[in-house]
This record gives structure tokens, C-alpha cells and sequence, in this order.
């Protein structure tokens, strides 16, 4: 399947989706990396592994409207059939997210539905939670809150810091979120309801 990935920063889950995409039997193709932001650091990562990128900077636009008809103008004119966020730091509206219904997924650096939002990897280290994580899942209007596909858990341990847990937990998200995709661009994961069916999967 056609995809494409949104990024707003540096990028290193897009680069991992990139790389497990470089193996003729991965089931996505990565045609294009799309940035709100001039100077996101994915922009040129993305260049340099030969993928096409586009700059929709929401700054030019009047509206959050008028910012997302661009940016689908940028997705059809690659004939993109998925869409990835990877640190798209951008809330989409909820006609954006009805058009990718379904083919919209995005990854959270916990495991949800612990810590929607921001700041994850501090707000887990205060309640002091033993497993912290990443998840994979459908985008819908509430913010983190869509459909489960995959998960990746990692032991939280007392001496850690902030930055020390997030790299822990970023080192799973290269892993997971490429598996993810392709759960979804091999149909193997479908959405049922507020809940994914993977095939294969023992519950
Ligand atoms: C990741 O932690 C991801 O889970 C979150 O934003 C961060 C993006 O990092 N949504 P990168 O740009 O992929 O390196």
C-alpha cells in the first residue's frame, strides 16, 4: 500500500518505517514524508533514503481547514492510500480524519489508555508505574484515544530519568511501529468497533 508519513521533528520512527519499508516484502511502500514544519529534521533524512517530501507549513495558512486541504492535495497528488503520524505535532479536524477513516494510524510513546497528551515519559515516572510502553493505533477525533493495534511494553526502573525511560522507550517504538503498519497495510489488523481484530493473533 501507497503510505505516507507526517512528521513535524526529527524523525527517527519515520526512518524506521523507511527502513523496514526497503524490504520488497514489507507490505507499504513509503512515496512520501509530509512536514508542517520548513525545518523539521525528518525533512532531510527522508530526502537523503530517496523518498519524496512536502512542506505544508500550517503557519501560510488562515485556517486548520485550509492547512488540511493542502495537505490532502499533497496526499493525492502521491496517490497515497495510508497514512502515518510520527511526531505530527498537529491536531487534525474531525473531517480530516473522517476522509482517512481507517487509514490513518499514529504511534503514542505509552501505553494507552494511561497517559493521553503530552509529557508521558515524566507523568508515568510520577505515578510511579512499574511498565511504561508505546502504542500503536487508529487516529479518530479524541485525541490518543483510537483503536488498539499494537503495544510495546518496557520495565520502568527506580533510577530513571525522564530522558533515560523515553529512550528506552523510543528503541521499541523503531520496532513496533513498523510492525504495526504492516498489520494494517496487510489487512491483517481491522478495525471492529472501538477494538482491532488481528488475524492470526490468539486473544
Ligand atoms: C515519538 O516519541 C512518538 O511516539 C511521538 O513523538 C515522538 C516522535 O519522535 N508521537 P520521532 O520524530 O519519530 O523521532
Amino acid at each position: 500500500r501507497r503510505t505516507a508519513v507526517l512528521v513535524s521533528g526529527r524523525g527517527s520512527n519515520m526512518a524506521a518505517l523507511i527502513e523496514a519499508a526497503r524490504d520488497p516484502a514489507y507490505p507499504a511502500e513509503i512515496v512520501l514524508v509530509l512536514s508542517n514544519r520548513p525545518d523539521a529534521g525528518g525533512l532531510e533524512r527522508a530526502a537523503a533514503a530517496g523518498i519524496a517530501t512536502a512542506v505544508v507549513d500550517h503557519k501560510a495558512h488562515p485556517s486548520r481547514e485550509s492547512f488540511e486541504d493542502a495537505m490532502q492535495a499533497a496526499l493525492e497528488a502521491h496517490v497515497v492510500e495510508l497514512v502515518c503520524l510520527a511526531g505530527f505535532m498537529r491536531i487534525l479536524t474531525a473531517g480530516f480524519i473522517a476522509r482517512w477513516e481507517d487509514r490513518l494510524i499514529n504511534i503514542h510513546p505509552s501505553l494507552l489508555p494511561a497517559f493521553r497528551g503530552l509529557h508521558t515519559h515524566e507523568r508515568a515516572l510520577a505515578e510511579g508505574v512499574r511498565l511504561h510502553g508505546c502504542t500503536v493505533h487508529f487516529v479518530v477525533p479524541e485525541l490518543d484515544a483510537g483503536p488498539i493495534i499494537a503495544q510495546g511494553a518496557v520495565p520502568v526502573f527506580d533510577d530513571d530519568s525522564a530522558d533515560v525511560l523515553g529512550a528506552r522507550v523510543l528503541q521499541v517504538e523503531h520496532a513496533l511501529y513498523p510492525l504495526g503498519l504492516a498489520l494494517v497495510a496487510s489487512g491483517r489488523a481491522r478495525r471492529d468497533g472501538l477494538r482491532v481484530r488481528v488475524d492470526g493473533a490468539k486473544p
